[in-house]
């Protein structure tokens, strides 16, 4: 029989039973071709599977992503500290922003604009090795304040090992908290054990839903705010307006409700931003003190090292960042990164942070001083910390 199946020799070396017959070997040409199409197809692999952690939480999409609104949005989804997806016994509201006024409050909360040093993984190779981790929900937050140094704040952490963090600011808890925390977890990097996973996005700070959202995730969730001069901030605020529209009144005006009588606007965003004390008693209500790290802005600049030394114990991580990381760049006139993560080259942050800010009426600057004054000591009670903005 297996001479009538085979019909040749070679396949028989026992008779009466069937061998498989060996395929004939491939001309050189086409072995060559086969290898160069395998090599083709792990390329393919490698690049698309490390373009799935890092495209995930990419800035496009995040805007594209974040259009969508509690009234047409699905129930939320939260997931199981074992990841399996659930849903919450809620439907998220929008998130009300502390900061209506003369400046919408999708524009007093809008995302920062992009800079190159946002990115959402350092490089396709690494976050192609970093696959082996897995998407945690951040234990840290820099929840905020807008214009305060968050970005430098965030720059500098993920020069540590241990600090994994998203680049684009999610806007979870204050503009997309309808898409549920699984979402949420994944726009997050991979990490591996012992490391962090964080995030930024200056907006939760006046926000009034985040610190129930927040808790809600993790009472454990530690909480970093960056603040600077409420009066510095604010300038910092309307110059970075006027950078996008040019033709928006003068900040002096902007200032007071009305000029003779000089009562001042607190309905406008960058004013009331710096209003410290009142956001935190939002945030106390659900967090201790102790959970909460505040960062001087100013310090930041002046002393970058002795500021990620604070940042690092509060987050339980070994003393790594140290003055060796930073040189003083006298033309960008900032502290600099002297190799970025992930990169061997000195690295500054881009042009839409240290702006030259606009000559302000030395009258008016006296003016909101004398405003944020009371609100500024009750900020150093609260916190425990003189940050000699008076
Ligand atoms: P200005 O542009 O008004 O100077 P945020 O990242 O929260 O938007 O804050 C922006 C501010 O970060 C900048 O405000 C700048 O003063 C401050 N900053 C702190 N450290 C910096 C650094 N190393 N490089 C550039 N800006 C820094």
């Amino acid at each position: 029989m297996g001479q009538l199946l085979s019909g040749s020799r070679s396949c028989l070396d026992v008779p009466g039973r069937l061998l498989p017959q060996p395929p004939p070997p491939p001309p050189p040409v086409r072995r060559k071709l086969a290898l160069l199409f395998a090599m083709l197809c792990i390329w393919l692999y490698m690049f698309l599977y490390s373009c799935a952690s890092s495209c995930a939480a990419a800035p496009g999409l995040l805007l594209l992503g974040s259009g969508s609104r509690a009234a047409h949005a699905p129930p939320a989804l939260a997931s199981a500290p074992d990841g399996t997806p659930l849903r919450l016994p809620f439907q998220a509201a929008p998130a009300t922003p502390l900061t209506a006024g003369k400046e919408t409050a999708e524009g007093a909360a809008s995302q920062e604009e992009q800079s190159p040093e946002a990115p959402d993984s350092p490089s396709p190779i690494s976050s192609f090795f970093s696959g082996s981790g897995s998407k945690q929900l951040p234990q840290a937050i820099i929840i905020g304040v807008k214009k305060g140094g968050t970005r430098a704040l965030l720059e500098f952490l993920r020069v540590h090992p241990d600090v994994r963090a998203v680049g684009a600011e999610p806007h979870f808890f204050d503009r997309s908290y309808d898409k549920g925390l699984a979402w949420y977890r994944d726009l997050m990097p991979r990490t591996l054990d012992g490391q962090i996973t964080m995030e930024k996005t200056p907006s939760y700070f006046v926000t009034r839903e985040a610190p129930a959202r927040i808790s809600a995730m993790s009472k454990d969730t530690k909480l970093i705010v960056v603040v600077r001069d409420p009066v510095t901030r604010a300038i910092s605020d309307y110059t970075q307006t006027l950078s996008k529209r040019p033709d928006i009144p003068t900040f002096e005006s902007l200032t007071f409700k009305n000029r003779t009588t000089g009562v001042i606007d607190t309905s406008w965003s960058a004013i009331q931003i710096g209003i410290y004390a009142k956001h935190l008693e939002h945030w106390l209500r659900h967090f201790p003190i102790g959970q909460m790290l505040f960062v001087s802005g100013e310090r930041l600049i002046s002393d970058p090292a002795g500021e990620l030394g604070r940042v690092q114990d509060f987050l339980g991580l070994k003393r790594i960042i140290t003055d060796k990381h930073f040189y003083f760049n006298k033309t960008k006139g900032f502290p600099c990164l002297k190799k970025a993560e992930g990169s061997s080259k000195p690295h500054c942050l881009g042009k839409t942070k240290g702006r030259t800010h606009p000559e302000i009426d030395r009258e008016v600057v006296q003016r909101l001083r004398a405003f944020y004054r009371p609100f500024n000591l009750k900020f150093y009670q609260m916190t425990g910390h003189d940050f000699g903005w008076d």
